[in-house]
């Protein structure tokens, strides 16, 4: 399962790229609000630091606007995902980008109905996102579930995006699922690899090791 930053804070991306553990980026208007940047400046910055996919969404919503807002973002660069709201003019715009070979993802996804119709506009990612249904009582991961079941029914080729993510939990149910990516806040990529026992078992070890005077080098 890929591992896309869901952030467009550029030093953050710019840390945890160096871990490798990086496969691409997600980011959307309220995540470039926060950075404070411009967000062509800063998705150019973000496509040079990362190889992968990085997705920069339109804020038209109209088709007419929101095409050459998705045109004008996918001249950035070539690792640039166009992302477009579920929306009837986004599916437009969609299956309009996809047919030209620029990748798109559809966001906003919070039903299987509207994962299906971005599969057939040709998407190449569909982001569901998990924590906005948990928040509202239903089950983000059930919908994760149904997608991936209705993808691999038609061999439909768009990647099931894991959005909205929560927690380390919600990384782990995703890969067992079999999603293909999830995307995650920093600040979760840290949680993944934390566990107290790691940390107490490590302090045990070092300090038994101090004991016996050697040294490996
Ligand atoms: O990038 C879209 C998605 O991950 C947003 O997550 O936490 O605002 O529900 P959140």
């Amino acid at each position: 399962m890929k591992i896309f930053l869901d952030t467009a804070d550029i030093d953050e991306i710019r840390t945890l790229n160096e871990t490798g553990m990086v496969d691409g980026v997600t980011t959307n208007p309220s995540l470039i609000a926060k950075a404070g940047r411009n967000i062509l400046d800063t998705t150019a910055e973000i496509c040079a630091l990362v190889d992968g996919p990085v997705s920069a969404e339109v804020t038209a919503t109209d088709y007419e606007t929101m095409l050459k807002e998705g045109e004008k973002l996918a001249a950035i660069a070539e690792n640039v995902t166009v992302k477009v709201p579920l929306t009837i003019d986004g599916l437009r715009v969609c299956k309009h980008l996809s047919d030209n070979g620029t990748m798109v993802n559809v966001t906003l996804c919070f039903s299987a109905a509207q994962a299906l119709m971005a599969a057939k506009a040709g998407a190449s990612f569909i982001s569901p996102f998990v924590g906005r249904l948990d928040d509202i009582g239903a089950d983000g991961m059930n919908l994760i579930s149904d997608i991936i079941t209705l993808y691999d029914q038609y061999h439909f080729n768009t990647e099931v995006l894991v959005a909205s993510v929560r927690g380390p939990q919600h990384v782990v149910d995703a890969a067992l699922l079999g999603a293909d990516v999830v995307t995650i806040p920093p600040k979760i990529l840290t949680q993944l690899y934390q566990h107290p026992l790691t940390d107490k078992g490590l302090a045990a070890f070092l300090a038994d090791w101090e004991k016996t005077g050697q040294s490996i080098l």
